[in-house]
């Protein structure tokens, strides 16, 4: 295990680097061990509703960050950028994506399958109410960033920083991928983005309310 300084180490050198050494790459190794603990996330039902797109090609990551105000001096500069995507109807109850997956990733039994058929539908329609296309896109999005700030943080422990990427504006930013045909005709939209490399500037002074600002005990 790691030693607990280790990790809160970590988490004061994370910040929301802006301008990363465009002379510096993250090693594969690192970068597929960071890609890793996305993959390893936990996401609701264990459905993974997620796809780590890399984007490499910098005439598309130019084309993002034209509809990206967040990402003006990230998208350049950066080593590493991951469009995290989110599965949209893929992820209703019955569809072959969840039966697929249930069969040949989950392996579970017949009887396994047979209760999920009970209760996911069940969470669908009463417990989170996910009928909206919106709502079920906005509850992928929501495990994406899980593998987003575990991803994150994986970086922050072996010195590679990050910048998380919202400002952009969705429509358009789902328009340039679905363009580069990445968002396989509308079953993935576009939940969040992360730039990776290494930072070129000091770090802000980080601000944060108190613990006992944001901590409530019963
Ligand atoms: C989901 C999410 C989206 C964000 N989007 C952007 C962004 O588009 N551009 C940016 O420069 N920072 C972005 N940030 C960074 C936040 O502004 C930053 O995390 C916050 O101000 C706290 O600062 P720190 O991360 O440096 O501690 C985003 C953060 C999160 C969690």
């Amino acid at each position: 295990m790691i030693d607990k300084q280790a990790v809160l180490q970590a988490f004061n050198f994370r910040h929301a680097c802006k301008t990363f050494d465009p002379e510096r790459k993250i090693p594969d190794e690192d970068f597929r061990m960071i890609l890793e603990t996305g993959r390893l996330s936990p996401s609701s039902f264990g459905f993974e509703p997620w796809r780590f797109l890399v984007v490499q090609d910098m005439a598309l990551r130019e084309k993002l960050r034209a509809v990206s105000w967040g990402a003006q001096g990230q998208f350049p500069t950066a080593s590493h950028v991951i469009a995290i995507l989110a599965r949209k109807e893929d992820m209703r109850p019955g569809s072959d994506y969840t039966e697929n997956f249930m069969r040949n990733v989950q392996k579970l039994s017949d009887e396994g399958i047979a209760r999920r058929h009970t209760f996911y539908p069940q969470f669908h329609e009463t417990d989170f109410q996910l009928q909206e296309p919106r709502a079920l896109f906005d509850w992928s999005c929501r495990q994406a960033y899980i593998a987003l700030a575990n991803m994150m943080t994986a970086a922050a422990l072996i010195g590679i920083d990050s910048c998380p990427i919202e400002g952009f504006n969705q429509r358009n930013a789902e328009a340039v991928l679905n363009e580069a045909g990445l968002l396989e005709g509308g079953r993935f939209g576009l939940a969040v983005m992360v730039a990776l490399g290494y930072r070129i500037n000091p770090q802000p002074v980080k601000t944060r309310q108190t613990l006992e600002e944001v901590v409530r005990w019963t």
